[in-house]
């Protein structure tokens, strides 16, 4: 319940500065005033591979097609140097920032200096800890794909391609994110409910592709008798192959790979018969993001969360979709 003192200073608002900035108030979120152009800053995680670089651009050229200066950043695979970049954002006096957080909890202070700040944040692609900050109240809202539905979109193909038997390897993504928390839940989930498959060893690959190799080739060391490879992300998808090729197994056919993003060189790997399936993660999110922000400098409410649809790539259509792809 709004208190009264309260009640009249969202009055007031009203009277003073109109429905946009108290709209904004009301939810606790600093307002984005209505300006011909802006000053934004885009937070970036790290450049280490296709999906970042199709992100980067994307964010870039819509900034550019609406006439805005854009501040962007590369945290270069570091939380800390992350939260240094938002904060030199928030001393350069950017209006608004968009954030694709590295890992759930080390972003918060970020997150919160912002808000401090008055700036409104918006985050793409990544979230942060919903327990420790909130979308509508904290920061503006989410915009990415649904993690959690990914996992479980592989896992069920992977459950009709092999009819509910097999033995699994899981690489997972950078530690903390919430990609590797979420596809790791969807997927093991629908996993459990299979007593025929077993997942025998889950590790780390960083979401990069040597990284993605070692780890695949110390688990098929360790586990010879895996038939199956989920890997969070394609990169280490295809590092997985480059390890299944190098034990002198056949990937594809001696050990099954399904992986989530939908680069290029993941539709290709598909084609060549390396790979099974991916589920799409669309890292186009430059339209989106700013249709947000500009919706929001209208005093236009703006839902906490919104979902990117995203397709499923396998032998069906991997040829006929590879020359829209990054
Ligand atoms: O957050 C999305 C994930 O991050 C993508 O799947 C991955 O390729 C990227 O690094």
């Amino acid at each position: 319940m709004v208190s009264i003192s309260r009640r009249m200073a969202l009055m007031a608002t009203v009277a003073i500065a109109g429905f946009a900035v108290t709209a904004a108030m009301a939810d606790g979120l600093p307002p984005l005033k209505q300006k011909a152009t802006y000053k934004v800053g885009f937070a970036q995680t790290e450049s280490n591979n296709p999906w970042r670089l199709a992100q980067t651009a994307s964010m870039k050229d819509e900034a550019a097609k609406l006439g805005w200066q854009l501040v962007y950043t590369d945290a270069a695979g570091s939380a800390a140097k992350q939260v240094a970049d938002v904060n030199s954002m928030i001393a350069q006096g950017v209006d608004a920032i968009f954030l694709s957080p590295r890992e759930e909890k080390p972003l918060i202070p970020a997150v919160m200096a912002a808000k401090k700040a008055g700036i409104p944040l918006f985050l793409i692609d990544r979230s942060v800890d919903p327990n420790l900050a909130k979308a509508g109240v904290d920061y503006v809202t989410f915009i990415g794909s649904d993690f959690l539905l990914e996992g479980k979109q592989a896992a069920d193909w992977l459950v009709k391609k092999v009819d509910g038997k097999g033995i699994i390897l899981e690489i997972e993504g950078s530690t903390g994110s919430s990609p590797a928390n979420d596809r790791k839940k969807g997927f093991d989930d629908v996993i459990a409910q299979n007593p025929g498959l077993k997942i025998v060893a889950s590790q780390t690959g960083n979401f990069n592709r040597d990284e993605g190799r070692k780890t695949a080739e110390a688990l098929l060391q360790a586990h010879p008798e895996a038939n199956i490879i989920f890997a969070h992300n394609d990169e280490m998808a295809i590092g997985a192959i480059s390890a299944i090729e190098a034990a002198g197994k056949k990937p594809g056919k001696d050990i099954l790979v399904v992986s989530i993003d939908g680069e290029k060189d993941g539709l290709q790997a598909i084609i060549d018969g390396k790979m099974g399936a991916t589920v799409e993660c669309n890292p186009k999110f430059g339209p989106a993001a700013y249709a947000a922000a500009i919706k929001y400098s209208k005093g236009e409410k703006i839902p906490a969360t919104m979902t990117n649809t995203d397709r499923f790539y396998d032998a069906s259509n991997a040829a006929a979709s590879i020359a829209d792809s990054y």
